[in-house]
C-alpha cells in the first residue's frame, strides 16, 4: 500500500525528527500523558508516539486502515471516525496532546476540522499541513488521487499559511507557533523555482517556549476588496 512505499516513509522520518524533538522539549515544561494520533493511517506515527511513553489513541475516517493499525500497533487503541463530523467527534474523549500530520489538506472542511481539532485537545495540538503559497487567508479547492491516503470525499479545501493559523486562533488556541526549523525533505523547503509546501504548527492552551516554534501575530482577515481600481494615481 502507498502508506508502506519507500517515499512515503521518508517524509514520515523526516517529519518525526523534528515531532520527536518538539514533543520531548515540551515534556520538559508540562505534563503530557494521553495522545490522539487523527487521521493515523495504519499507525506508523502512532508507534513513534508510544515509543515516546504516550497513551495513545488513533482516529482514521477509513475502517479498513483503523483495522489495519490495530494489528500494527498493538499498544494503541484505534477508532473510525471522521475529523469534519462534530457528531462524531464529540464522542472522543480529549488528550492532552492531539497529533495530526498530513490530513488538514484533505478536507473539504478544514475550518469545521480546525475547531474540532480544539474540542479535542486539552493542551497541544501539533499539526502538520501543506498550505496554498501566498499571504492572502484564502483556500483552494482541489479535486484529489481516488486512494486511500486522500480525503474522504476525495474534494479538499487546503487553506494558506495565514488562513490556517487565524483558523487556530479562532477557534479557541490562544497561543500558535509556526516551526521555522529545517526539516529535511523537499517539500518543507522553499527553492528558486518552488514555494515552502509544507509547514508545521504548534497551537495551544498554555504558553510554551520551544526551539524554532516562533508565535505568530494575529491574523487581519478584512472583508474583501471588490474595488477592482488601482489605489495606485
Ligand atoms: C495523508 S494520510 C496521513 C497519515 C498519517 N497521519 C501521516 O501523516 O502519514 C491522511 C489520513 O487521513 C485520513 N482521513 C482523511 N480524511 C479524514 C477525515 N475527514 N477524518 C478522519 N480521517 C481522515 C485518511 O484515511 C488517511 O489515513
Amino acid at each position: 500500500m502507498l502508506f508502506d512505499q519507500p517515499f512515503y516513509l521518508s517524509i514520515n522520518e523526516a517529519r518525526w525528527i523534528v515531532a520527536q524533538t518538539i514533543l520531548n522539549e515540551i515534556k520538559l515544561q508540562i505534563d503530557l500523558s494521553s495522545c490522539l494520533d487523527v487521521g493515523c493511517g495504519p499507525g506508523w506515527f502512532s508507534q513513534k508516539l508510544i515509543d515516546l511513553g504516550l497513551s495513545v489513541t488513533g482516529i482514521d475516517g477509513r475502517l479498513e486502515l483503523v483495522e489495519l493499525a490495530r494489528k500494527r500497533v498493538e499498544k494503541a487503541q484505534f477508532y473510525c471516525g471522521d475529523l469534519e463530523s462534530k457528531n462524531q467527534i464529540s464522542s472522543f474523549s480529549a488528550a492532552d496532546l492531539v497529533f495530526c500530520f498530513g490530513l488538514l489538506y484533505h478536507t473539504e472542511n478544514p475550518f469545521r476540522a480546525i475547531r474540532n481539532l480544539y474540542a479535542l485537545t486539552k493542551k497541544v495540538l501539533l499539526i502538520e499541513s501543506i498550505i496554498i503559497p501566498g499571504d492572502n487567508p484564502i483556500a483552494w479547492l482541489v479535486k484529489e488521487g481516488q486512494n486511500e491516503t486522500q480525503g474522504l470525499t476525495h474534494y479538499a479545501l487546503i487553506p494558506s499559511r495565514t488562513c490556517t493559523i487565524q483558523m487556530l486562533r479562532v477557534a479557541g488556541f490562544k497561543y500558535v507557533y509556526e516551526y521555522n526549523g529545517e526539516v529535511n525533505h523537499e517539500d518543507f523547503k522553499a527553492t528558486d523555482t518552488k514555494h515552502q509546501r509544507r509547514r508545521i504548527f504548534l497551537a495551544s492552551l498554555v504558553q510554551l517556549g520551544v526551539n524554532n516554534l516562533v508565535e505568530v501575530p494575529e491574523i487581519s482577515t478584512p472583508k474583501y476588496n471588490f474595488s477592482n481600481k488601482s489605489t495606485i494615481s
